[in-house]
């Protein structure tokens, strides 16, 4: 009987037969493949392994601290490197989306890249690379709606000699699976899919640290009310978007004139096309209440109710 700890315990082995006494430099984005990967590799070579997590200020509330937590176990080089500043300053005054993804995907290389020059050569690049991204770029996979900076080929802006991707065989819920063997926290290894550019595709135009702060509030709470509700399991992605639009409201004895909140939330197989969930009432509710009475800025809240196509999952 083949079990997920034999896999585990093999392809720790594996790595450390291609690794020998290499240093390997891995790219951490807080996602389950990047971290499983670490995970796997953190074990398998421990100090030899630097991973480098670019925290660029467009992450969801405390995940990065919960990103760095679940490393604390492993002795290991993690280098958190904070780079709100840069990624925000860059993405001033730039409302088009996919502007957006290539000053995040330009500025990433840049940093990863000063990373990596401080770290000196190394032998190793590992990535989080799954088997069906292996099929993906197989196939060529190119008219694409959005880019998706996260999935490309060989990074030509670190020296190194050789690639490791010991995740090349597995399916996600395989990689899920291993992240368990390897004692990763259920919120890494459960966590639904985060775009590579994070809150900036949420936010819907002009880019400000006080819209990702509300956001991220009004977020947090959504996300809490639907784990409490027990329904998130079988969301396949939830999450909030602030829109651009203000409305008038009313509150005590005065007017406001605030921002719409988005609620999203899909059930798909594939993300190609996509359902919108049917959340019961009574949740959405609870939710809408919630953040009006918490979060500043926000007097309206609005339920997603296309699918995808003719809309796309996320609003940018
Ligand atoms: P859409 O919005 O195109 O999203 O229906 C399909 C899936 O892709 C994710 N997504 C991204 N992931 N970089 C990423 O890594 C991106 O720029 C990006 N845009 C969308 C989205 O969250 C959904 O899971």
């Amino acid at each position: 009987q083949w079990t997920m700890g034999d896999y585990c315990k093999s392809a720790i082995a594996q790595v450390r037969n291609q690794v020998g006494g290499g240093r390997v430099l891995l790219a951490l984005s807080g996602g389950v493949d990047s971290s499983v990967a670490a995970a796997l590799l953190a074990e398998a070579v421990g100090r030899q392994l630097t991973c480098v997590f670019v925290d660029h200020g467009l992450m969801r509330k405390d995940e990065g601290d919960e990103v760095e937590a679940a490393f604390s176990k492993w002795d290991l080089n993690f280098v958190r490197v904070d780079a709100e500043e840069r990624f925000l300053s860059r993405l001033s005054g730039v409302t088009e989306p996919e502007r957006k993804r290539k000053i995040i995907g330009e500025e990433f290389i840049r940093v990863f890249e000063e990373e990596a020059k401080k770290i000196g050569a190394v032998e190793f690049l590992a990535q989080g690379t799954i088997y069906p991204d292996v099929i993906e770029s197989g196939l060529g996979a190119s008219a694409t709606i959005k880019s998706h900076h996260n999935v490309g080929g060989l990074p030509d802006y670190v020296d190194f000699k050789e690639i490791v991707e010991p995740l090349r065989m597995l399916f996600k819920d395989e990689v899920r699976q291993l992240g368990r063997e390897l004692g990763l926290p259920e919120y890494l290894v459960s966590r639904q899919p985060f775009p590579g550019p994070g809150l900036s595709v949420r936010v819907i135009g002009e880019i400000t640290r006080e819209k990702l702060d509300i956001l991220r509030e009004a977020d947090f709470i959504f996300r809490d009310e639907l784990h409490k509700a027990g329904a998130d399991a079988s969301l396949s992605q939830y999450f909030a978007v602030l829109t651009s639009m203000r409305s008038v409201g009313v509150m005590g004895d005065g007017r406001t004139y605030d921002y719409t909140l988005a609620l999203r939330a899909v059930n798909t197989s594939d993300f190609m096309t996509a359902d919108w969930a049917r959340i019961p009432y009574d949740v959405l509710d609870r939710v809408s209440v919630r953040i009006v009475n918490e979060v500043r800025s926000i007097n309206r809240i609005v339920y997603d109710i296309t699918s995808k196509p003719p809309a796309t999952i996320e609003w940018e």
